[in-house]
């Protein structure tokens, strides 16, 4: 979407994945303090977003929506001053239907959705300084026409506010068609969800792209759209699990943060942050890892080679250099390798080789391998170290499966 904002994937903090609907200002206010002093906000995580539950079940008399006046007595354009006073934007949550996903599934009352209220609700999100909407389809029915045209209705009510509001848009939540990985959304919201939610886990086998998938699931299906990404339009393979959960370690946290910056995608924690170990906090602050994330050029990385044991993406940077992830995909210890001339790059005497996890650099003339723990991912940013002909431009950014 052409709206002047997302030109770069957006990076936030989110209340849903930990907390789900026990929510409060007041937690809302301690997660803005913890971006802060953990230097959470200054890797880049500039956004506070406050998913399903924050309204008053009612509307007012005139139809306008409130904050829930036990959990946000302050109100709502009070907590984004709050927020906005960190130096961090505001996000927030609204469904293009009646009734939020947690109000349809009976797990909060009312049915405060924006259908029939999208002006007078842009208009008061305007007011309270929001910066963000997170807007989420709920609703098992609906064509694609049908959602096309609900999700351009809040888009053109947020442009009539004048304030430029990052939109991200899911268009799968219990709908059975996951239009959000088959219809291209890239002149509807800045970011739409590809996939349905992500859990804190490393591999359900999912075949289909159904309920409660593991964060391979999701890169399987992901990492296939990229032709739809660049800036101001990215895929958005849901928010992150590093740092939630049990069955997930640091391995496998590693391994989502590197595959979710291969894809470009919008950075989104949603970790406890007052609990965050030094190691969570050393991932998710990764500035090689998040350069490559935030990458101008906004392409998202190809898929070079994939099997049961291993997933190979590259990715190119907009100073020509390339990055580049091997993930062993399998059960076992195994070595992962590729060549600068499988992905792409082939042309220069030599190549500097970075690995983003261990900040070491060596040299090579192709081969590009590494030894990997089970779901393991080695990422490492390529530069030629020789020259390269002047009349040997870049190859096209290949040919994108959908
Ligand atoms: C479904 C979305 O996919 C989740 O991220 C979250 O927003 C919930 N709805 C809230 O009910």
């Amino acid at each position: 979407l052409d709206n002047g904002v997302a030109t770069t994937p957006p990076m936030g903090w989110n209340t849903w994945n930990s907390f789900g609907c026990g929510i409060s200002e007041q937690l809302i206010r301690t997660a803005a303090d913890n971006l802060v002093s953990s230097g959470m906000k200054d890797a880049g995580y500039d956004t506070v977003i406050v998913d399903d539950c924050w309204f008053d079940p009612q509307r007012d008399a005139q139809g306008n929506i409130h904050g829930d006046p036990v959990r946000f007595p302050s109100g709502m354009k009070a907590l984004g001053d709050y927020i906005h006073s960190k130096g961090l934007k505001f996000g927030i949550y609204e469904v293009p239907t009646d009734l939020t996903c947690a109000q349809r599934l009976g797990n909060y009352p009312g049915a405060t959705g924006s259908q029939g209220h999208e002006q007078q609700d842009a208009d008061s999100f305007a007011a309270w300084g929001v910066d963000y909407l997170k807007y989420d389809w709920c609703s098992q029915v609906g064509t694609l026409d049908e959602q096309v045209a609900a999700f351009s209705t809040m888009r053109d009510a947020l442009h009539n506010t004048g304030r430029p509001i990052v939109y991200s848009i899911n268009p799968n939540s219990y709908h059975a068609d996951k239009t959000g990985a088959t219809y291209d959304w890239s002149a509807v919201a800045n970011m739409w969800r590809t996939t349905e939610d992500i859990t804190a886990t490393w591999d359900k086998h999912k075949t289909a792209n159904s309920w409660s998938m593991g964060v391979m699931d999701i890169v399987h299906i992901n990492g296939r759209l990229g032709r739809q990404a660049g800036p101001g339009h990215w895929n958005d393979p849901d928010m992150m699990e590093v740092g939630v959960g049990t069955s997930m370690g640091e391995t496998e946290y590693r391994s989502h943060f590197s595959l979710w910056a291969q894809m470009a995608s919008p950075l989104v924690a949603g970790n406890v942050l007052t609990t965050m170990t030094s190691t969570v906090k050393g991932i998710l602050t990764n500035h090689d890892v998040i350069a490559v994330d935030q990458d101008s050029l906004g392409r998202q990385a190809r898929i070079v080679a994939d099997s049961d044991t291993e997933l190979v993406t590259v990715r190119e940077l907009a100073n020509g250099d390339r990055s580049v992830s091997l993930t062993n995909t399998g059960e076992s210890a195994a070595t992962v390798s590729t060549t600068v001339a499988e992905l792409g790059i082939a042309g220069a005497p030599s190549y500097t080789v970075k690995n983003l996890w261990t900040g070491a650099s060596s040299s090579t003339t192709g081969a590009i391998s590494a030894s990997l723990a089970p779901h393991e991912t080695a990422m490492y940013r390529i530069t030629p170290g020789g020259t390269i002909s002047t009349t040997q431009a870049p190859p096209a950014n290949a040919t994108y499966e959908i």
